[in-house]
């Protein structure tokens, strides 16, 4: 059974070289690896000193290196499906900016590539699949479009179906809704088979673990708490962080005040991610390329430790969602409800427990949901949230995870 590692974060933090490293360190260490990027601005083959292709490339032994493609081309009916959706929705009353909002699936392109993962996974080739990630936003993205057409699959396909069976002619003519033919319809199930089989995978945490590489600055730090949340509203499992760059002490006076934000940043990293662990990698002195550089910054971050361990199991929190609310539950033990006190500010809910503090960064779904109320009980506190409106299917919940 094939373990997968997806490592994502803001752009130019050093995913891309800390997934080629990672990879590297696995295939040291006798494990069949592929890396493959799904970013679509490649760097994979410029970080291993190597020029790659869309199919895998072995790159030493064990070791195969893939700047894939578009696996699967999604685009060629995505747009029909989606103009299709659209007017579906339009037609069933919904105006049309929520409409539009409702079916626009960005990423299709990209998605194609990510569902290069099931291939390899089921391949049989591979021990190890190591994912160069797109930065933060674009993942999240991706990852969530599965729910998006699972939604579409449950809400918008049936309807369409059977107008375009019964009365497609008649209604074309009398409100103008195009009519697609049953093939957009199969290739429709197909594709959504596809991207919910690889969901399945991405979110089966005895094989995958999604790993957030940062740097210390503010907003990098930012960024990768809200992905954070995000992996787990969407029930991605995540069992480390990577600090990327950290800069030695010896540095320069030049260098003095970013070597001072970064030691500030520290604790506030490993606190606001607890209990996931976090590795830390210097700033080298000088770009990390070629075989060799690569290996010396896995060794700096896993030191003797394989990349394939699961660094922390379970999940710290988790999101859902019921019919009128979001429910955010975060455990705590060792804590009494006495202990525990709650602020709002925007979207960031302060938690301070006893003479601890832990902010969360709200997904953007909780962003502009009222706070209803918490409740603390079998260590376990719930913070509930008015779900405010019609959810956009990028943010609609399934009803299969509670
Ligand atoms: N720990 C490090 N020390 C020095 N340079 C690094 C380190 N990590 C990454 N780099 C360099 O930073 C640049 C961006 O890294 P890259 O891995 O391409 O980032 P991303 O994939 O997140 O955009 C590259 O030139 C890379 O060699
Ligand atoms: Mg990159």
């Amino acid at each position: 059974m094939p373990r997968i590692l997806l490592y994502t974060g803001k752009g130019g933090v050093g995913k891309t070289s800390v997934a080629a490293a990672t990879a590297l360190a696995c295939a040291d260490a006798g494990m069949k690896t592929i890396v493959l990027s799904t970013d679509i601005a490649h760097s994979l083959g410029d970080a291993m000193g190597r020029e790659l292709g869309p199919e895998p490339i072995e790159v030493v032994p064990n070791l195969w290196g893939q700047e894939s493609d578009a696996f699967f081309n999604v685009a060629r009916y995505w747009g029909r499906i989606q103009e299709y959706a659209a007017s579906v929705l339009r037609w069933r009353g919904l105006d049309e900016v929520l409409a539009e909002e409702m079916t626009v699936l960005p990423g299709m392109d990209e998605v194609g590539s990510l569902l290069w993962i099931a291939e390899h996974h089921d391949s049989g080739k591979y021990d190890v699949i190591v994912v160069d990630a797109a930065p933060t936003g674009e993942t999240l993205r991706l990852l969530s479009l599965p729910e998006a057409a699972k939604w579409w699959m449950e809400k918008v396909e049936p309807i369409g179906r059977r107008i375009s069976k019964l009365t497609g002619p008649l209604i074309h003519r009398v409100v103008g809704i195009p009519m697609p033919g049953d093939d957009v319809f199969d290739a429709g199930e197909n594709l959504f088979a596809r991207l919910e089989y690889m969901r399945s995978l991405l979110a089966d945490g005895s094989k995958t673990s999604v790993r957030v590489v940062l740097t210390l600055e503010s907003v990098v730090i930012r960024e990768a708490q809200r992905s954070f949340t995000y992996f787990h509203l969407y029930d991605y499992p995540t069992d480390l962080v990577v600090a990327n760059r950290i800069l030695p002490a010896e540095v320069g006076p030049y260098f003095r005040g970013w070597y001072e934000a970064q030691q500030s940043y520290g604790p506030i990293v490993e606190e606001s991610f607890a209990p996931i662990p976090v590795l830390r990698a210097p700033y080298f002195d000088r770009e990390v390329v070629g075989i060799e550089r690569l290996r010396e910054l896995a060794v700096a971050i896993y030191g003797e430790r394989s990349p394939t361990d699961f660094y922390y199991r379970g999940r710290p929190y988790s999101v859902k969602r019921d019919d009128q609310s979001f429910v955010l539950s975060l455990e705590l033990p060792f804590t009494s409800r006495e202990q525990i006190a709650l602020t709002r500010h925007g979207d960031e809910i302060v938690i301070d427990v006893g003479a601890w503090r832990r902010n969360l960064v709200l997904p953007r779904v909780l962003i502009d949901a009222a706070t209803q109320g918490a409740h603390f009980e079998d260590h376990v506190l719930q913070i509930r949230f008015a779900a405010t409106g019609t959810a956009s299917p990028a943010t609609t919940k399934g009803g299969n995870h509670g």
